[in-house]
């Protein structure tokens, strides 16, 4: 099975039926990350103008570059957490700028707390100027480790504010403070995205980038072992990438999501172990498995209860993990993983 970048942005924008994002300007920070370029991608397959902001941080120029001479795609090399504005008209805001792997956390707490603070309240500022609507990509981690899984919207959270992790999970439960408050306080068209782990074509998987299904094919593909931390029964439910990038759209497009706070996850649980082995079936690897550690605060179970987004978004996930690893594995096959 070869890896086809069409077919992925089909799978998103075929799914969308009557939702248009026709002639709107866009802007979206964080636009060349794994999961902001294939937002950007979809959008302007879909006949937007796509304001594509970041300061690759942790994004690659090859993840977009492929759009620079797609009509409606401009990009703008900028630090969102300094100041910026724009003159012309923007009907929608999709923050995603933040680094999000959790080697990043150890090295880059401070960007992290500004990405989703100062930088999300310049997101914000810039909304609020353009009456526009703004989608905030927050994430499962707010739910920390949890004790109620499968995990609603409505859990409060356990999380450790001092711990390694708090740089990111009170970050993002501060982010998403802000966005409700400038919704009470000015009126905004807010929606929050509570996204659990994605993978899929363009993640990376170099360094203090690489989260554990990149790590894994990496290793793989190249017989070195696979690095496992703690003794693999902790879970996570993970979604490929044309799937949240689906709902996303959805949670950014249907009125009558407004205000929403809306988990978007794989409800499939699955071990670290049996990824691992996964991984190693579908690339036919000769790895071994090594043991190392499980870091502090490291939670124990992910899976979201997505019943809300059915509810709402009339959207659930349709890639299975076997799916979506041979596409990632496919993607990384074609050089698509090597960083340059
Ligand atoms: N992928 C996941 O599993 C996952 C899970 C939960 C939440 N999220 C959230 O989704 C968003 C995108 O994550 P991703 O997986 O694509 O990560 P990523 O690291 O690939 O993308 C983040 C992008 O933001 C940019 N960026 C970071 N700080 C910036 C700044 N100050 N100014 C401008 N640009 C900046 C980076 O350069 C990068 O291009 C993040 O907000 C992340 O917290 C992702």
């Amino acid at each position: 099975m070869a890896w086809d970048n069409h077919s992925e942005i089909e799978k998103i924008i075929g799914d969308l039926g009557r939702l248009s994002f026709q002639g709107q300007r866009i802007l979206v920070t964080g636009g060349a990350g794994f999961l902001g370029s294939w937002m950007c991608e979809a959008l302007v397959a879909q006949g937007a103008e796509v304001i594509c902001l970041d300061n690759f941080a942790s994004g690659l120029r090859s993840n977009i570059s492929h759009l620079f001479d797609r009509e409606g795609f401009h990009f703008i090399e900028h630090d969102i957490s300094e100041p910026i504005s724009f003159e012309d008209h923007l009907d929608m805001v999709i923050h995603m700028a933040s680094r999000a792997s959790p080697f990043e956390f150890e090295h880059y707490p401070i960007e992290i707390l500004k990405a989703n603070t100062i930088g999300l309240m310049i997101s914000l500022n810039i909304a609020a100027k353009h009456k526009a609507r703004i989608l905030y990509t927050s994430t499962s981690e707010t739910y920390g480790n949890p004790h109620v899984v499968p995990t609603p919207e409505s859990y409060y959270g356990n999380v450790n504010s001092v711990g390694p992790r708090g740089c990111y999970d009170e970050a993002k439960r501060c982010g998403e403070a802000y966005v409700v408050a400038y919704r009470k306080q000015y009126g905004l068209d807010t929606r929050i995205a509570r996204i659990f782990n994605t993978y899929g074509p363009r993640i990376r998987s170099d360094g203090i980038y690489a989260r554990a299904i990149p790590r894994f094919i990496d290793q793989a593909l190249n017989d070195k072992p696979i690095t496992i931390f703690g003794d693999g029964t902790q879970t996570r439910s993970f979604t490929y990438v044309t799937d949240q990038i689906r709902g996303l759209l959805r949670l950014a497009a249907l009125d009558k999501a407004e205000g929403g706070i809306v988990n978007i996850g794989n409800d499939k649980e699955t071990t670290i172990m049996d990824m691992a082995k996964m991984v190693l079936d579908i690339t036919e690897s000769k790895s071994g498995i090594t043991y190392h550690p499980l870091p502090e605060d490291d939670p124990l179970r992910r899976r979201p209860d997505i019943s809300r987004a059915r509810d709402i978004l009339d959207w659930e996930p349709k890639v299975t993990l076997e799916e979506g690893l041979r596409h990632t594995v496919e993607w990384f096959r074609s050089g698509g993983g090597s960083v340059s």
